[in-house]
């Protein structure tokens, strides 16, 4: 998310020493750049051209579509050539029984039933797991967060909605948070709704899940509610995610903080709430409605939230399983890739400026034919550090080795996993530029980190892996592990790792690179999150373009080795205040779903004045956070 309400959580550090290590200082005795790129040109094909290269018009992409124009508009726009269509809105029927949507008289019970809001990650899964995607389709979505003033009239600014938020409009935002599983269907070339399936589902904040791994049990795990510390009503702030190899979902908890406040009064959790950015007066009102969410009620309710929640699709009676073996921090997304041997690696980024990149790799091998349904249980949880020799290596965090001991205030795994920030500041991992999706590709077996940006960061502060102070725009780290690129080694220790690019406009940011024919509208700001097509090439969807650099959210794309490497060109613009979520490509290439996340979160936009109505349209009408789907309208693949 950007900036939601008018509370900026990511780009306000909790990082108490974002330092430089000790791999970081031998890298300043290196040229920056040479360092970066020397190390990998010779194995990779054209790196990215110098800042301020004049753009060349076509280039060497293997992308043939006619880019788009950078715009900043009350409506969005695809790339010729392609047709792009609503497949559900804020407030749709995901249930068979849910009433129409009434902005204008909202209540919990209908939101139950309805598609939430703010949708970021998205997914599209077979009928059943392991087959191939038919005539019909499942559409996961993650509702991330509620914006008060553009869901409900006469709220004012977000500070004015703050104020302003009564016990119903709680109730509503509760159950617009969560995810959403409805069916799809096959119209022409494109996709549309299907009626309400036997799978279709809605889980809300009030959904009760379940909590496994070392932190169940756990003390500070335990509420009123729970005295056993193993069971949690609902989920909150699922941003990015993924999918299992045995066809589940993850959803992951990011900006939990904003749900809870008042005085805590338990000092011995006052430092692990701090670093989590838990605080007395949070962006939404709700711990003056819900004692749970009030930390001089609930102390622990908070530790119960910010994990990696497992969704299984298939079977709507299904419990969700909070996977605590993966870490608590503001997880952004879980992107699994395996190991050569068939343990399942999750890459994970934590979504704050100065925080980590993690990740989870499973005690055993993934057996396709017997899957375990508790793999996740067991595992190792690591984190990045990133040296200057174009080396990285992947920090342990367990209980009992290094730092991480009890007279540090790690008795347990259950310490470690529920401080999993704490324990990696220990550990010395690399402060980075906000991590968003870390994402393995599965044709040259790289893996891409999104930093959005941290404009926090100051000289002294500059790193090879976040190689510039004040950055606004972001860039996007190339980690690659050991082994064929057919059989990367994904479990391995240490990584090598390099630059794909640096965002902002050439010429105009300091340091922004790209391939050198990137043309005047090929430029982007903020990555966020990133698919793969078939081909390898790098799908990348921004969010904060809009105050950054001027233009509106997008996705750019780029082909990732050959001589259209980190070549970015326009395909997709979003309507103001929105930022692009969750780029899905399906296995063909024939099209991809993208979430359209908080339009109309602009300032002075309210949902009396906002500053668009996308996609009606319609008088009396706010804008509707949506899911839309792109495919190529002479029918060949998506980006020709
Ligand atoms: Fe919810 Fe990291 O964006
Ligand atoms: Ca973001
Ligand atoms: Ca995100």
């Amino acid at each position: 998310m950007l900036a939601p309400m008018d509370f900026d959580s990511e780009n306000t550090p909790s990082n108490p020493d974002p330092r430089t290590t000790f791999g970081e200082i031998i890298a300043q005795r290196y040229s920056r750049r040479g360092a970066l790129l020397g190390g990998l040109a010779a194995t990779l094909a054209g790196p990215a051209g110098p800042a301020g290269a004049v753009p060349m018009r076509g280039g060497p992409s293997t992308l043939t579509f006619p880019e788009l124009r950078q715009q900043l508009a009350q409506t969005d726009a695809v790339a010729e050539g392609h047709d792009r269509r609503l497949l559900i809105r804020w407030g749709d029927p995901v249930l068979a029984d849910a009433p129409a949507f009434d902005p204008r008289r909202q209540s919990a019970a209908a939101q139950a039933m309805q598609f939430g809001y703010n949708n970021d990650y998205i997914a599209v899964l077979p009928m059943r797991p392991g087959q191939p995607i038919g005539e019909r389709a499942l559409l996961w979505a993650n509702h991330e967060y509620t914006n008060t003033n553009l869901m409900f009239p006469g709220m004012g600014t977000p500070a004015e909605a703050r104020g302003r938020v009564t016990a119903e409009h709680v109730a509503v935002e509760l159950m617009a948070h969560g995810g959403s599983l409805v069916e799809i269907e096959r119209e022409g070339r494109a996709w549309k709704l299907a009626s309400p399936g036997r799978l279709n589902r809605r889980i809300t904040a009030e959904t009760l899940m379940r909590i496994s791994g070392p932190a169940a049990g756990h003390p500070w795990m335990r509420t009123s509610g729970d005295p056993e510390g193993r069971l949690v009503r609902g989920m909150l702030a699922n941003c990015a995610g993924g999918i299992t190899p045995w066809g589940t979902i993850l959803t992951c908890e990011e900006n939990i903080n904003f749900a809870f406040g008042g005085a805590l009064n338990d000092p011995a959790q006052a430092e692990s709430q701090r670093r989590f950015g838990i605080m007395d007066s949070p962006p939404y009102g709700w711990h003056r409605h819900v004692a749970r969410f009030n930390r001089s009620q609930e102390p622990n309710e908070s530790n119960r939230f910010g994990w990696v929640v497992e969704v299984d699709p298939y079977d709507p009676q299904s419990v969700p399983v909070k996977r605590t073996a993966l870490g608590r921090f503001k997880h952004e997304g879980a992107a699994h890739a395996f190991a050569p041997d068939g343990r399942v690696v999750i890459y994970m980024g934590d979504d704050q400026r100065f925080d980590y990149v993690y990740r989870f790799v499973t005690a055993r091998p993934h057996d396709p034919a017997k899957p375990d349904r508790n793999l996740l249980d067991e595992g190792m949880l690591s984190v990045a550090r990133f040296d200057a020799d174009g080396t990285m290596r992947w920090l342990p965090l367990v209980q009992g080795s290094g730092p991480l001991t009890p007279e540090n205030g790690f008795h347990s795994q259950g310490d470690v996993v529920i401080q999993a920030r704490r324990a990696a500041d220990l550990l010395g991992a690399t402060p980075m530029d906000r991590p968003e999706d870390v994402e393995a590709n599965p044709v040259n077996g790289r893996v891409y980190v999104m930093l959005t940006n941290n404009a926090n960061r100051t000289a002294e502060q500059v790193n090879l892996a976040n190689p510039r102070a004040a950055n606004a725009h972001g860039h996007v780290l190339e980690l690659i592990p050991p082994g064929a690129p057919a059989r990367p080694d994904h479990a391995a220790e240490t990584m090598r790792w390099g630059l794909f690019l640096r965002a902002g406009k050439p010429g105009i940011d300091a340091g922004a690179e790209y391939h050198r024919a990137t043309s005047d509208q090929g430029w982007l700001s903020c990555p966020d999150n990133c698919a793969f097509d078939s081909k390898g090439r790098i799908w990348i969807a921004t969010d904060g373009a809009g105050s950054t650099a001027g233009i509106a959210d997008g996705v750019w794309v780029a082909d990732t080795a050959g001589a259209g490497r980190a070549l970015t060109r326009l395909f997709y613009q979003a309507p103001t205040g929105a930022e692009v979520c969750g780029p899905w490509i399906l296995p063909d290439d024939s099209a991809i779903f993208l979430a359209i996340q908080h339009p109309g979160q602009d300032p002075g936009s309210s949902f009396d004045t906002p500053s668009t109505r996308w996609p009606d349209f319609a008088d009396g009408t706010p804008p509707r956070p949506s899911v839309i789907v792109i495919t190529h309208a002479a029918g060949g693949p998506i980006g020709s």
